[in-house]
């Protein structure tokens, strides 16, 4: 069994690993190390890559097969691939600033999501990261019976829909995103899920894409909503990942989410983003 060096970020969440060349095929052992290593931390950083697009594809597939990615027009000849940059002067509304756990409307939303930073900011451009197994068993007995039984509604409307933030094509913008009358589709996920790997149960629900509550009216719905998602992201819960040149962050869709902070303005920012499949969740 491959031990590595793993060095925790807070005491909530999130670990820097040391020793490995993402670069280089992982092999099974270390592949599986990295894997306990994320069910144990939930968010995972190894500092100082220096990758190939094709180095971080051939990383992302040790992990797993592609997710799919919606709205946003990836790299060219690499449509798993998106290129999350920021121009210095660029000041429309950043990718991923609120808090989300990725593409939480899709049917199977993604498990891990990998963010490659190949330029980053000297400072600011953090990304903060929640532990949302915490979130649920920090709830009192009473309202994790409550929540056991419900069903959150997702939509990628408030983003993607025709009147959401990145709605309309924005020709200033560094991603390409396309909005669409797709973002109006919903799907319905257990309010708490439980972890394939680590049979944990997590709070799955985020202040972007979950819209309401299943079986009941958006009043009783919003009133859980205003006391659950602030509680999620409480500051015992979060670990905060500062970038460096060549930094590959590695998340768990399904125990977390994270929100990219918006303070490095008059610096770029180029970070390269691959998701990896995930379970209908349950
Ligand atoms: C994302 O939400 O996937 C992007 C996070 C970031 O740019 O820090």
């Amino acid at each position: 069994m491959t031990d590595l060096d793993i060095r925790p970020i807070t005491g909530a969440l999130g670990a820097d690993i040391h020793g490995l060349d993402l670069g280089e095929p992982l092999g099974t052992e270390r592949t599986d190390a990295v894997k306990r290593a994320l069910a144990q931390h939930l968010v995972v950083v190894f500092r100082d890559q220096d990758l190939t697009i094709e180095q971080l594809e051939a990383f992302a597939l040790q992990l797993g097969p592609y997710g799919e990615t919606p709205f946003v027009t990836p790299l060219e000849g690499h449509p798993n691939v998106v290129a999350v940059a920021r121009e210095a002067q660029e000041k429309g509304a950043l990718f991923g600033g609120t808090w989300h756990s990725d593409w939480s409307f899709q049917a199977h939303p993604p498990s891990y999501t990998i963010l490659y930073g190949k330029e980053v900011p000297a400072h600011g451009g953090d990304t903060v990261f929640t532990n949302q197994y915490l979130a649920y068993e920090t709830l009192s007995p009473g309202m994790r019976r409550i929540v056991e039984g419900l069903k959150a509604v997702h939509s990628a409307d408030r983003s993607y829909g025709p009147g959401g933030t990145f709605g309309r094509p924005d020709p200033n913008s560094s991603i390409n995103i396309q909005g669409s009358e797709a973002a109006l589709e919903t799907q319905v996920h257990p309010l708490v899920r439980t972890h394939p790997d680590t049979n944990r149960k997590a709070l799955f629900i985020n202040d972007v894409y979950t819209v309401g509550l299943d079986d009941m009216n958006a009043a009783e719905g919003a009133a859980l909503l205003d006391f659950l998602l602030p509680h999620c992201r409480q500051i015992a819960f979060t670990c905060r990942v500062r970038w460096t040149p060549g930094a590959v962050t590695v998340w768990d869709n399904r125990c977390t989410q994270h929100h990219a902070i918006d303070d490095y303005a008059g610096s770029r920012r180029e970070m390269y983003r691959i998701t990896v499949a995930g379970e209908k969740p349950y």
